[in-house]
């Protein structure tokens, strides 16, 4: 893992194996906040919230996401998964952003995480599983999430986490009312989920590259004009 500057000022990182970056080089904060955060509190609306984030990688989906639910007293339970054991060692030194280092005890969420422990502060808690995905998506209870940020390698890279099968064991374990959020905007992924059974809407906020929002019993959703975001059914 190589860190690099991403446009916002925030740091990702380039992985040598998948030969991929973690985030879009325009900015890792920028883009965790606008493809899956606010696109996901302010459609699924609840006091009780529950997330898979695919996959944990630097964390910065999970840890904007309990910083957020943190400061707005939403009751949050992540789980997030993550096959690379050595990332999760290194993450207790990684540079994050204040809005995450300020809100957060990053040493304790790293000491659980790897000690395979939950973490949990008052309305908060983050369960990460170190190991394959698939696996982990297998033993998950049906209609039990109300989101999932899908973000795994691009899907070129990642195979296995974009196919059919994927789709179809996310579509079971998402609860009525429900949605996947992914920067990916490939029609051939899109035409999966489709056939899987979910909506599909383009996603667009400000000259940002689409990403794609997949809704499990969400017909509609109202753009937010105030942050320029945008979504059309397709
Ligand atoms: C694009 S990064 C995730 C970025 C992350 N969501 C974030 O906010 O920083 C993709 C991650 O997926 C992990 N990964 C790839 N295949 C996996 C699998 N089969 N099971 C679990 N993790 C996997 C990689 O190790 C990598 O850390």
């Amino acid at each position: 893992m190589r860190l690099v500057y991403t446009d916002d000022g925030s740091i990702s990182a380039y992985n040598d194996a998948y030969n991929d970056y973690y985030h879009d080089k325009k900015g890792a904060l920028i883009e965790s906040i606008y493809k899956h955060i606010i696109p996901a509190f302010s459609i699924i609306n609840k006091p009780y919230i529950r997330i898979l984030d695919i996959c944990f990688g630097l964390g910065y989906n999970s840890l904007l996401s309990l910083a957020f639910a943190k400061k707005n007293g939403i009751r949050l339970d992540i789980y997030s998964v993550e096959i690379d054991l050595p990332l999760l060692r290194a993450l207790y030194d990684f540079p994050y952003p204040k809005i995450i280092s300020n809100y957060l005890e990053i040493d304790r969420i790293f000491d659980c995480i790897n000690n395979d422990k939950i973490f949990v502060d008052s309305n908060i808690s983050l369960n990460v599983f170190r190991g394959d995905a698939i696996n982990f998506i297998n033993t998950m209870d049906s209609s039990f999430f109300d989101i999932v940020y899908q973000d795994a390698f691009s899907p070129s890279k990642n195979q296995l986490l974009w196919n059919e099968n994927h789709f179809l064991s996310l579509y079971r374990i998402l609860q009525n009312r429900s949605i996947i959020t992914t920067y990916s905007s490939a029609k051939k992924v899109r035409d999966i989920a489709r056939f899987c059974g979910f909506s599909v809407f383009d996603m667009k906020f400000n000259k940002f590259k689409n990403g794609t929002l997949f809704t499990k019993g969400i017909d509609n959703i109202n753009n937010l004009d105030s942050v320029q975001f945008s979504y059309v059914k397709l």
